[in-house]
């Protein structure tokens, strides 16, 4: 069929309403199938009891806890819809779920943890590659002994890539050369390359380190803890040896340059970017070229031959900063994914992930915006070079990596109402924020903190606390969070933007885009472009809400809109929802109670669609017979276990349309 005569792309199923269940609900005729649950024995012969004492030789064995994004990677073309290797991040841990048949964790709180209880929580962290596969039901399994299943923990060892890379900043007792690290934690969203990597994005890993005393610069504005790390790994430190520094590596309080206790260095290993190959068993790479915080996901730009390639990354804290990263390199389709061979493909994401440039975003209230490139000769919003102003050699490029929220409160950056996801159109390039929400968001008259000849002014080591409404995020106190969209002009720094939609309000004048209890969300986290025939996407919206006036109807929730059938926005930050007609968000699914609904992709042929739910309360059910049926609820209480969900139409045809 031509161009013209293709049917403009439009969502088919009939929207939901919102459901508190302990089960997955879809549409009329689709069902939703629970796979690889958390420990999930990878290897053959193993299996899940619902009672079992969890191990951390059988935790680094199994897939991990709390499931966050994810992405599928094909062996070969001819089988991609039915056979792949699942990647998916397990973010973090439910303490109850995994301590469950003892009754909880060891002095979770304060005290020595025990070793093996820190070692499998340990465990429980990182990325879990596994091969699933579709029955000729219809029915996805995993494949246990699949030479493709793989664990990365807390504790894996992992290269350091790009200008951070051997520096001063990053070598420890571990790596005298500053090459390595161990382990990658707190992985949220993700990102896939054209080159057939995942990306595996570092986001609230400062909580897992202590510093009880002097704190440089960047610990303080990155939020280190200054008493006990989240789950006190480093209390184990001696359980094992006097000198062993498996647990003590995560206190890292100063203790005089070269001690053999002093491990300053190693959280300045985490906070980045990092890159798997899921088709080997090569070392992952930190691409610290990407920036250094706490890195929502990756989001590839729309791909030109001969071009630049983009990605872009949101800083998930209140009144943090949108970045993207311009590499030096110009897109070969040469290196486009060969899938299933066994090649160098990191080895090509060098080429482009560790050459370039880091920009942070500034947002105007005219619709304008600006990137304002993190290098160290940068010019600072009062005149001095970036690298001087932090108090850097002048071409410590690594040290204003290192520094990267602070770089950017001297540049300017706009804070934001916590970035989380981000996907682009693959039609118009667009590129699409979720803006989850911000109890620190002020009303304008209201900060006087920050306030400098009427600018906002963040300070290296802090950042901003709180932070005055802006015109890209205007609502003060804002809860219920919004969806941004803005358009790269490809020959400047240039870009421009508008709200898409905002997030449900509590009264008329506060529902600013007009959502109904139909489609009615807030706090969107996940958001995925699912490009369909003809190049038009479906934008998926995920939510993880705390917001009473939906959660007192609904559960977390998968969204639907397709952005092409509305019109353009208008450039001056009016929502493009409300312009239109709010009727084009539908609600395609709801998780069970106490979930987040997150991480998203389709097979190519768009006939599954994957999910993940994290941190259930009560699901899945655990009886044999019903235990994959994801909709299905549990007749009493079970051990909660994050999985992802397949969706599939009854009648096998594409999800949605
Ligand atoms: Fe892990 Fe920002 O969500
Ligand atoms: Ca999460
Ligand atoms: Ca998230
Ligand atoms: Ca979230």
């Amino acid at each position: 069929a031509s161009v013209s005569d293709r049917k403009p792309l439009a969502l088919a199923f009939e929207a939901i309403s919102g459901a508190h269940k302990d089960a997955v609900v879809v549409p009329e005729g689709y069902t939703a199938q629970v796979l690889v649950p958390w420990g999930t024995p990878l290897k053959s012969g193993g299996q899940w009891h619902p009672a079992q004492a969890m191990t951390a030789e059988q935790q680094a064995a199994s897939v991990g806890m709390h499931h966050d994004g994810m992405a599928g990677f094909a062996l070969d073309s001819q089988s991609a819809s039915h056979r792949f290797v699942l990647a998916l991040n397990n973010e973090y841990i439910d303490q109850d779920a995994l301590w469950s048949t003892q009754g909880g964790p060891t002095n979770a709180e304060e005290g020595k943890r025990p070793a093996e209880e820190s070692r499998t929580e340990i465990n429980a962290h990182g990325v879990t590659l596994v091969e699933v596969q579709k029955d000729g039901e219809g029915r996805w399994t995993h494949v246990p002994g699949s030479s493709y299943n793989r664990r990365l923990t807390s504790a894996t060892v992992m290269d350091l890539g790009g200008p951070v890379a051997g520096s001063d900043y990053v070598k420890t007792r571990f790596s005298p050369n500053g090459a390595q690290t161990r382990g990658t934690n707190n992985n949220c969203g993700n990102g896939v390359t054209p080159w057939g990597t995942y990306i595996a994005c570092e986001e609230n890993w400062p909580n897992i380190f202590v510093n009880t005393g002097e704190r440089f610069i960047d610990d303080a504005r990155i939020g280190i803890p200054t008493e006990r790390s989240r789950y006190g790994w480093e209390t184990s430190a001696g359980d094992v040896s006097e000198d062993d520094d498996e647990f003590a590596r995560f206190d890292i309080t100063p203790r005089g340059e070269g001690a053999t206790d002093d491990y300053r260095n190693e959280a300045r290993t985490f906070g980045y970017q990092v890159e798997v190959d899921p088709y080997t068993n090569q070392r992952a790479v930190k691409r610290t070229a990407l920036g250094r915080f706490r890195h929502e996901g990756c989001w590839m730009g729309k791909l030109e031959a001969g071009e630049p390639v983009v990605f872009y990354s949101g800083h998930d804290a209140r009144n943090e900063y949108v970045y993207k990263f311009v590499s030096d390199a110009g897109w070969d389709p040469a290196d486009a994914n060969r899938p299933g061979e066994q090649y160098d493909r990191l080895a090509i994401g060098a080429k482009y992930m560790d050459k370039g440039t880091l920009y942070t975003a500034r947002f105007n209230a005219d619709g304008s915006g600006e990137w304002l490139p993190l290098t160290p000769t940068a010019t600072s919003r009062d005149g001095r070079q970036l690298a001087a102003a932090l108090g850097l050699a002048e071409d410590d490029l690594a040290g204003v990596i290192v520094h990267t929220c602070d770089a950017a409160d001297l540049m300017g950056a706009t804070p934001m109402d916590r970035p989380e996801w981000a996907t682009v159109d693959p039609a118009s390039g667009e590129v699409y924020l979720t803006l989850t929400n911000n109890s620190q968001r002020t009303e304008k008259a209201s900060s006087p903190t920050y306030t400098n000849d009427g600018e906002d002014i963040a300070q290296p080591g802090i950042g901003f606390k709180t932070a005055p409404t802006n015109a890209a995020n205007p609502r003060p106190d804002n809860s219920a969070g919004h969806i941004i969209r803005w358009r790269d002009d490809k020959h400047s720094n240039a870009f421009g933007w508008e709200v898409f939609v905002f997030g449900a309000g509590v009264n008329d004048a506060d529902n600013l885009s007009g959502l109904t209890e139909q489609n009615q969300f807030a706090s969107p986290d996940g958001l995925w472009f699912d490009e369909r025939e003809g190049g038009e996407g479906i934008l998926w919206i995920q939510t993880d809400n705390g917001y009473e006036s939906v959660t007192q109807y609904t559960n977390d929730q998968l969204l639907a809109v397709v952005p092409s059938a509305l019109k353009a926005g208008n450039g001056s930050g009016d929502p493009v929802v409300k312009q239109n007609n709010q009727h084009h968000i539908k609600r395609f699914a709801v998780g069970p109670n106490g979930c987040e609904v997150t991480g998203i992709f389709t097979t190519p042929d768009k006939t599954a669609l994957f999910i993940n739910i994290q941190h259930p309360g009560n699901w899945p059910a655990d009886d044999a017979s019903l235990a994959q049926d994801a909709t299905h609820e549990a007749s009493g209480s079970v051990r909660p276990r994050a999985a992802t969900v397949v969706i599939q139409k009854k009648d096998g045809g594409p999800v949605a349309v």
